[in-house]
């Protein structure tokens, strides 16, 4: 990856530590990263994009096969920086934004576009309706990552105890950081 890149996703880091912000771990970014383009994922879904840190580890990663984000926040000024902060990435071409409630938001993205790869990152407590909202527009071999799983169980322990019973995708839950964790679901 590019150093001015890696440099200023370090900058935008603190910046959010400082704001309290509540962007991804700069480990769950490059995993991120990694899983899309070992996915080689062209279109990608990020639900709950913030200031866009998260969405420039998705970008820079299908960046390479011309792929797109389409990023959706409901929250403004995060979603006013995201902009931005993808400008000064120089990777805002990768990236659609849309901004509103996801689950009114997704049923508007184009219908011919499915998504190989889904970043949820919105509201716990929403965690299974963003899933019934994302299942009919996932393509074969799709991957799902579903973030901070671990930390919050009041809030997500009903969703995992309902996902688990879902049949055609493997499913398993990776403490990459270390309180917390990803749930990863592929289609099978
Ligand atoms: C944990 S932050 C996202 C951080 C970002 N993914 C990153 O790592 O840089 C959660 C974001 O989800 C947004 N959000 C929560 N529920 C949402 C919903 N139903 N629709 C759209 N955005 C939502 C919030 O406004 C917030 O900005």
């Amino acid at each position: 990856m590019d150093k001015k890149l890696i440099d200023f996703l370090k900058e935008l880091k603190l910046y959010g530590i400082e704001q309290n912000i509540p962007n991804v771990t700069e480990r769950g970014g490059q995993f991120l990263n990694m899983l899309v383009k070992i996915a080689k994922a062209q279109s990608v879904l990020e639900i709950g994009c913030a200031n866009g840190y998260s969405t420039i580890w998705l970008a820079e990663a299908v960046s390479a096969i011309e792929g797109k984000i389409h990023a959706i926040d409901h929250s403004e000024p995060t979603f006013k920086s995201a902009k931005e902060n993808l400008d000064k990435a120089g990777l805002s071409d990768r990236v659609d934004f849309y901004f509103g409630n996801a689950l009114e938001v997704i049923p508007t993205i184009n219908p011919s576009d499915s998504f190989d790869f889904v970043f949820v990152d919105g509201e716990k407590r929403s965690y299974w309706d963003f899933w019934e909202a994302i299942l009919p527009r996932l393509s074969e071999g799709a991957l799902v990552v579903f973030d901070d799983v671990i930390s919050f169980p009041h809030k997500t322990k009903p969703f995992l105890e309902k996902i688990k019973n879902v049949p055609g995708f493997d499913q398993v839950i990776l403490p990459i950081d270390g309180n917390d964790g990803i749930l990863l679901l592929t289609r099978i």
